[in-house]
């Protein structure tokens, strides 16, 4: 991952915090921020010691805010496609990402920056963060998923208004929507979002992905076939050293040392 430019990799413990750091473009997605991401993850998702991720945005202003506009410009219909598929790529590779993300959100979060945010697993925001696709203010759509994400994420009618004005809501606003999972204020964002990582990550790590993997999963299949699903994926659990660790450490009134097996 040495080539970076845009986004920054750094380790806490077995955590990693991926920085988009594009900050005097408000963090704006360009297509080599996009490519970055993509590798990134693709990378991260081979690491065995990797419990979580953070994503954030460099700067005191922004998450991200959106696409590139610069770029957008100069789309034709052809490359529009491209441009869409390979947003969507990358961000369904953070959704199925197989350990928790979770996105930081510290300032803007606008179109794609939004949308990225929605594939994130879990979102914490700053008091100052604002929510928005204003996509249609540029006379486009939302093209990496914020026509798809943020209605099941919040419902139908509030997406719709969200999407249709393409008005920013407040940190506030959004958690009261479902969108975020709290609000913190900004210079505890890092360690409030760490902190929430650590309570996910302390459970058993192949547990905490089967879980995240039947949710995402019974999104794109019918009731039957999900519960099927899950099934099967409860009875894996059975193999794991970590459902042993888990039951045994209850019964004998102590802390679980899952290994993640
Ligand atoms: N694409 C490209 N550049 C962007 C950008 C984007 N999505 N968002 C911000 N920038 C750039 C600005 O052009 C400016 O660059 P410059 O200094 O070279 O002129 C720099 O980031 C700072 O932004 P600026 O607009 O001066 O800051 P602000 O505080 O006045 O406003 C925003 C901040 C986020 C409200 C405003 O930049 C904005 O509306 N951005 C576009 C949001 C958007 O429509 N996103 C969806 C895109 S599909």
């Amino acid at each position: 991952m040495s080539d970076l430019k845009y986004v920054r990799v750094e380790w806490d413990q077995d955590l990693a915090v991926v920085t988009v750091d594009r900050a005097e473009k408000m963090n704006a997605l360009n297509g080599d921020v996009i490519a970055e991401l993509g590798t990134v993850f693709q990378d991260l998702a081979e690491d065995g010691d990797l419990r979580g991720v953070i994503l954030t945005g460099a700067g005191e202003r922004a998450f991200v805010a959106g696409a590139d506009i610069g770029e957008l410009a100069t789309m034709d219909a052809m490359t529009g496609v491209q441009v869409s598929r390979q947003g969507q790529r990358v961000f369904s590779l953070i959704e199925r990402f197989p350990r928790p993300v979770l996105a930081a959100v510290g300032g803007y979060a606008l179109g794609g920056g939004c949308e990225l945010a929605l594939a994130c697993h879990i979102r914490v925001a700053s008091e100052n963060a604002r929510f928005g696709l204003p996509e249609v203010g540029l006379g486009i759509i939302p093209g990496y998923g914020g026509t798809v994400r943020l209605a099941r994420l919040v419902g139908l009618g509030r997406a719709i208004e969200m999407t249709l004005t393409g008005e920013m809501i407040t940190a506030e606003r959004a958690e009261s929507l479902g969108l975020v999972s709290r609000v913190v204020p900004r210079e505890d964002l890092l360690s409030e979002a760490t902190a929430l990582l650590r309570k996910v990550t302390a459970n058993g790590p192949v547990a905490v992905s089967k879980a995240l993997e039947s949710v995402y999963h019974a999104l794109d299949v019918a009731l039957a076939d999900a519960l099927t699903y899950e099934s099967s994926l409860f009875g894996l659990m059975a193999s794991t050293e970590d459902m042993k660790e888990g039951m045994t450490a209850f019964l004998e009134k102590r802390k679980p040392d899952f290994r993640g097996r």
